[in-house]
């Protein structure tokens, strides 16, 4: 998988390159990670990238020409480019799964108020990646690739991520290491009998009480399994 990022701030991305899993990644060829600094694309003399906007008001929007320009260079045919922006629909566990099967994603990061309307035009999908307003698209940006990548097939084992939260529409069941004892609190004792048949009934209990306490929307969700639905509906009548 390749990503290609558009930004004003390569050296933002370029720390996040060297780190843990995406770093591994990186060196193994799972993944290619390549920033261009879009500014190298504006016919302005100055360089410039953004101009005050049309109607008036505060701050500065990012101009299409460079952006366009600088997608033209970049994109092929197995390009899927994204814009970053508050505006866009949420970026969620499903939407990562499915970005993960791709050849290669661009990525558009904003600054300033964002970005002229018209270069939605030239974008495959727009991404949010919460209801809040960050100062520009790098942070996002990472927080979107680190997301696909580690579901890239080779980056890590399937084994790791596929009990994640969000993985099977519920939030995570709760994880304990040793010491078995510690300030009084003990590990729950299914969990060292080695009965992996109620280990996995315990999890998926606990898994179902932890969603309903922090995130209850994710109950209602249509596409959970029919053996997820049916434990809803025992755990939460158990615990009325
Ligand atoms: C200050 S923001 C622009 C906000 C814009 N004026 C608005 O209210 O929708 C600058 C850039 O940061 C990035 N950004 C900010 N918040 C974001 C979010 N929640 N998700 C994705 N990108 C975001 C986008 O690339 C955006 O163009």
């Amino acid at each position: 998988m390749r990503f290609k990022i558009l930004t004003l701030f390569p050296d933002l991305i370029n720390s996040f390159k060297n780190h843990s899993i995406i770093k591994r990644a990186l060196d193994n060829n799972k993944i290619f990670i390549e920033t261009i600094d879009f500014r190298e694309y504006s016919t302005n003399k100055h360089h410039k990238v953004d101009d005050t906007p049309y109607g008036g008001g505060a701050g500065m929007v990012l101009a299409v020409q460079p952006i366009y320009d600088a997608l033209q260079a970049q994109r092929s045919n197995d390009s899927k480019i994204i814009l970053l922006c508050p505006t866009g629909k949420p970026f969620k566990q499903e939407e990562a799964k499915a970005l993960s099967l791709e050849k290669e994603l661009i990525f558009i990061c904003g600054h300033y108020e964002g970005y002229d309307e018209r270069i939605r035009d030239y974008v495959d999908y727009e991404y949010s990646i919460g209801d809040y307003v960050l100062t520009s698209g790098e942070l996002s940006c990472m927080v979107m690739v680190d997301a696909i990548a580690r579901l890239v097939d080779g980056v890590i084992e399937k084994d790791s991520y596929q009990d994640d939260s969000f993985q099977n529409g519920l939030l995570e069941y709760p994880h304990y290491t040793k010491p078995r004892i510690f300030d009084n609190k003990e590990v729950p004792e299914v969990l060292l009998n080695g009965h992996h048949a109620k280990i996995n009934e315990f999890r998926l209990v606990e898994s179902i009480k932890k969603t309903a306490a922090n995130r209850p929307d994710l109950l209602n969700n249509e596409n959970l399994s029919g053996t997820i639905k049916n434990k809803i509906k025992e755990v939460l009548s158990q615990n009325k």
